[in-house]
């Protein structure tokens, strides 16, 4: 387990920066991440470099046997690049050019920027590609923050043509695609299409589809440009990645993935608990934790995302919070020990370095109020004291990175599924985030942690796989559910699978379309259920009981002898009352060697967790441990690790032995 600190040398005078790189190393840091956002301070003027400080600053970290990790500027283009090439700015849904003064404002299929970017990473690369310092390389950081993903400029509509034009070869295929017959959307030329904004009404969702899978594809090549302009000019030792943000959802982030060594992240759990309530249903307690530590099911749901983006590779945390933030609304102050679990918390998720932001907190300009590992007068800060309290552990704490993260169960998640969803909720409530969360945080607290992969994913290491919904079909997912189940292996087909094509049309098949004989039901009808209304259930899964809210569908065996004992079909829950009184709402379909679930409503916190315990049962998938709320369970080769984030001590049962952890603290049992 490699610790390290993100710094600005540039933000302070050279005499301190030896000062600095003695404390690091004494605080047991081995990595520093530098200059993302330096790219003004690289290049003041076009062509002119000013390395001087850039050079001295690496050499002053590396003689204290620091190791870099380099970032791309891009993130920032500086003013200068702005006024001669303004067509380099991004445009906002509103049709308004945005400013410089802050970040990300820049158009990533933008062609000038492009040949910018190419520039000033030869330059780094070329000078840096094979310092011994180097020990690698970050891309830009955090594609996407603050709505930079989407960019309605000139740039971006050309390349969304061509992009759409290789995509369907024709405009006849693009019109079926679309459904453009409706209001009178039909084009003859590709020249006709305009990016989806500024309609006067909502825009075609088809459209608008193919326009976030265009603007997540253009940060990807914009993403790989980089990568090929690094690759020739750096030593095979060096490594690649970017830094991705927790719970993002607006870019493929496995795309993303596809070319880098490792993914790595920011991670920020107070500030990220702070949005948690759109993760909870909406007539839920939210659950309350110590208050300064975050909430771990939502912070463990980012580390489960990033563990699997990049299948058996590890993954480091590139930012992880060590005091407040400045960004969230009560920017919460920290307690010691809290960044010890936080350490801990990505440790036992499948992170191998955790990288803290910010050394020392930053006395200029936007994140004036954000903290670091020294206060702003240099002074230790409550993490810095955490590093010196995890001296003692650090042997253990690197047994445990090399071990590997093996999962029995998976969640799938797609983002096509996602976007689809977002763009037409049909419920207010209906968020495709929200029910990967609802089993996510299920499988947690029942202690049977699950990876997340997507849909395309290898399925064979698993015993169990949710899939909260497969709106858009895809006929792999089908076939490889299919060949997943008829090996043994049980899936749950979450509510409103295989009602919309790959191109956001709906299927004219009865539903679930593509799933029906997978799922053994016709879904008969399908109602939206408004704040307060419920449709009561009765099952016979002990424990799983009514009401289904937001979204309720009515199952009918396809089959009609379904209630004979010897049928494939099992119903397990019918509507109690309401318009579906006697419809089936949850069934089990035998296939092949083992069995797929279809759900036809849309669970809260306690359906799903007795759903999930259920279900792990029967595909024979026992907890890593007995936990209760707050206490999260994870499992990395032979340790158990224990991490308590509440304020009381608490107990766990691991293999019929009972582990006790103190308030903020952890424990790791060997087994
Ligand atoms: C991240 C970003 C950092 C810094 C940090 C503050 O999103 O990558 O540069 O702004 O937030 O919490
Ligand atoms: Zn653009």
């Amino acid at each position: 387990m490699q610790l390290g600190v993100c710094y600005y040398p540039e933000h302070w005078p050279p005499e301190r920066w030896p000062v600095d790189a003695a404390l690091m190393r004494n605080a047991g840091l081995s990595l520093v991440r530098i200059a993302d956002f330096a790219w003004a301070a690289m290049e003041p003027r076009e062509g002119e470099f000013t390395w001087d400080w850039l050079d001295k600053a690496i050499d002053v970290l590396a003689a204290e046997g620091l190791k870099i990790i380099l970032c791309t500027p891009t993130a920032s283009p500086p003013p200068w690049l702005c006024r001669a090439y303004p067509e380099i700015l991004p445009v906002d849904d509103q049709g308004r050019r945005r400013h410089t003064g802050s970040r990300k404002h820049y158009c990533h299929s933008n062609e000038t920027y492009r040949k910018h970017t190419a520039r000033i990473v030869f330059a780094m690369a070329s000078r840096y590609g094979k310092h011994p310092a180097v020990a690698g390389w970050q891309i830009d950081n955090e594609f996407g923050w603050a709505g930079s993903t989407h960019c309605y400029c000139e740039s971006c509509t050309w390349a969304f043509r061509s992009w759409l034009e290789i995509k369907y070869g024709t405009i006849e295929a693009l019109n079926n695609a679309w459904g453009t017959v409706f209001w009178s959307q039909i084009y003859g030329e590709w020249s006709e299409i305009e990016l989806p904004n500024l309609t006067v009404g909502e825009p075609n969702p088809s459209h608008m589809l193919d326009f976030y899978r265009f603007s997540s594809d253009s940060i990807v090549s914009y993403q790989q440009l980089q990568i090929t302009t690094l690759q020739p000019h750096i030593s095979k030792h060096q490594f690649v990645t970017t830094n991705y943000m927790s719970q993002f959802t607006d870019l493929n982030y496995y795309d993303l993935a596809g070319p880098l060594d490792f993914v790595s992240m920011s991670s920020y759990p107070t500030g990220h608990a702070e949005s948690r309530s759109s993760l909870y249903m909406p007539s839920s307690v939210l659950p309350a934790f110590a208050y300064d530590v975050g909430d771990p099911y939502v912070t463990a749901m980012g580390y489960t995302l990033m563990r699997c983006y990049k299948p058996q590779r590890p993954f480091w945390v590139m930012e992880q919070q060590c005091g407040n933030v400045n960004w969230s609304t009560y920017n919460t102050g920290i307690r010691p020990g809290t960044v010890r679990l936080w350490t801990w918390h990505a440790l036992a998720s499948g992170a191998d370095a955790a990288i803290y932001f910010r050394w020392r907190a930053g006395l200029y300009a936007q994140e004036q109020l954000h903290s670091g590992l020294l206060h702003h007068d240099a002074s230790p800060a409550v993490g810095l004291n955490d590093l010196e309290e995890m001296k003692a552990e650090r042997t253990l704490m690197s047994e445990i990175a090399s071990a590997q993260h093996d999962g029995k169960i998976a969640l799938l998640l797609d983002y096509d599924t996602l976007w689809a969803i977002q763009l037409q909720p049909h419920h207010g409530d209906f968020t495709y985030k929200r029910l990967l969360f609802v089993y996510y945080c299920a499988l947690q607290r029942l202690g049977l942690p699950a990876d997340i992969v997507s849909t395309g994913a290898d399925l064979s290491p698993y015993k169990l796989v949710i899939t909260p919904s497969a709106y858009l079909t895809k006929d792999q997912l089908a076939n490889s559910l299919k060949t997943f189940a008829e090996a043994g292996g049980t899936v749950l087909l979450g509510v409103r699978s295989g009602f919309k094509t790959s191109s956001n049309l709906v299927t004219d098949r009865p539903l679930p379309g593509i799933f029906r004989d997978l799922a053994g039901i016709t879904v008969t009808d399908w109602h939206s259920l408004p704040p307060g209304i419920g449709y009561d259930l009765n099952s016979s899964i002990p424990g799983l009981h009514g009401p289904a809210t937001i979204w309720a569908e009515a199952l009918t065996p396809t089959n009609s002898d379904a209630q004979s004992r010897d049928s494939d079909l099992q119903i397990h829950a019918f509507y109690n009352d309401g318009p579906f009184n006697s419809y089936a709402a949850l069934v089990e379909n035998k296939v092949g060697d083992g069995q797929v679930l279809y759900m036809g409503w849309y669970p809260d916190e306690l359906q799903a967790e007795v759903l999930m315990s259920h279900l792990a049962k029967k595909a024979g998938v026992f907890p890593i441990a007995e936990v209760s709320e707050g206490l999260i369970v994870s499992q990395r080769g032979p340790y158990t690790i224990l991490l308590n984030f509440t304020d009381e001590p608490l107990e766990a049962a691991v293999q019929g032995q009972t582990v006790s952890v103190g308030p903020r603290d952890v424990e790791v049992v060997k087994t």
